[in-house]
């Protein structure tokens, strides 16, 4: 049995994939160039600076390193202003209920989210209390697949890698879990999250996991 539940934020907890690619869209358009729609699973869970060079990369180009600073400050600048009006209706349906069933069981809970944005945004859906660590990319500056973000939750949930279960809905994501010794169940289509060691749609069918083997106990 685990006794920790780790999650990622950004198409997790809360839809915010889809304003992360639109802004990356943009920048992509300002450079001359156009993402296409199977781009979006390669920026999915890469800090923002690694993401920036994967976008640069698909349209070949090149630019100075200040540049390439402005060019993501500008991206977080349209995305900050894309979910600064979001709210708690807009969490993934199951979200707030898995989370709070597992912590009314006892459960531990962290979150190990790349985004630098992570804490404001689990303020504004008013679930912050929800976890017993934060780990954000503040905290961590190892991109995804490092597995420094999920090592660090479960070090602060006084935890063991082989305790803990990663909930990620990205390649990047679920390999960052397995090297760090943890299992990973992947949020999304099965062909798409293929390494993960089991695929629900989303956290509304966490119901399940128990029937898959993977059962959580209190010890808090
Ligand atoms: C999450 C998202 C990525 C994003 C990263 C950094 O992991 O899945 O798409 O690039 O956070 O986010 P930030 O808000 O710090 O730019
Ligand atoms: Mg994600």
């Amino acid at each position: 049995d685990y006794r920790a539940a780790l999650f990622d934020l950004d198409g997790v907890i809360v839809d915010t994939a889809v304003h992360h690619f639109a802004a990356w869209r943009q920048t992509a358009a300002e450079l001359g160039f156009s993402l296409a729609d199977e781009d979006e699973e390669l920026l999915k869970g890469v800090g923002r600076m690694d993401a920036l060079r994967i976008v640069l990369g698909i349209g070949g180009v090149e630019v100075s390193e200040d540049e390439q600073q402005r060019l993501a400050a500008e991206k977080n600048a349209r995305y900050v202003e894309a979910i600064s009006t979001i709210t708690p209706d807009e969490m993934l349906p199951g979200a707030r209920e898995y989370l709070v069933s597992l912590r009314d069981r006892g459960v531990l809970t962290a979150l190990g989210s790349a985004s630098r944005n992570a804490p404001m945004i689990l303020q504004r859906l008013e679930i912050t209390d929800l976890f017993d660590a934060i780990i954000d990319g503040s905290v961590v500056s190892e991109a995804k697949p490092n597995p420094r973000v999920f090592l660090a939750g479960a070090e602060a949930l006084g935890a063991a890698p082989a305790d803990c279960v990663v909930f990620e809905d990205a390649i990047a994501g679920i390999q960052a879990a397995h090297a760090g010794g943890m299992i990973a169940v992947g949020i999304g289509e099965p062909e798409v999250l293929t390494e993960a060691d089991v695929v629900i749609p989303g956290l509304h069918a966490a119901g399940s996991l128990s029937a898959q083997g993977i059962e959580f106990v209190g010890s808090r």
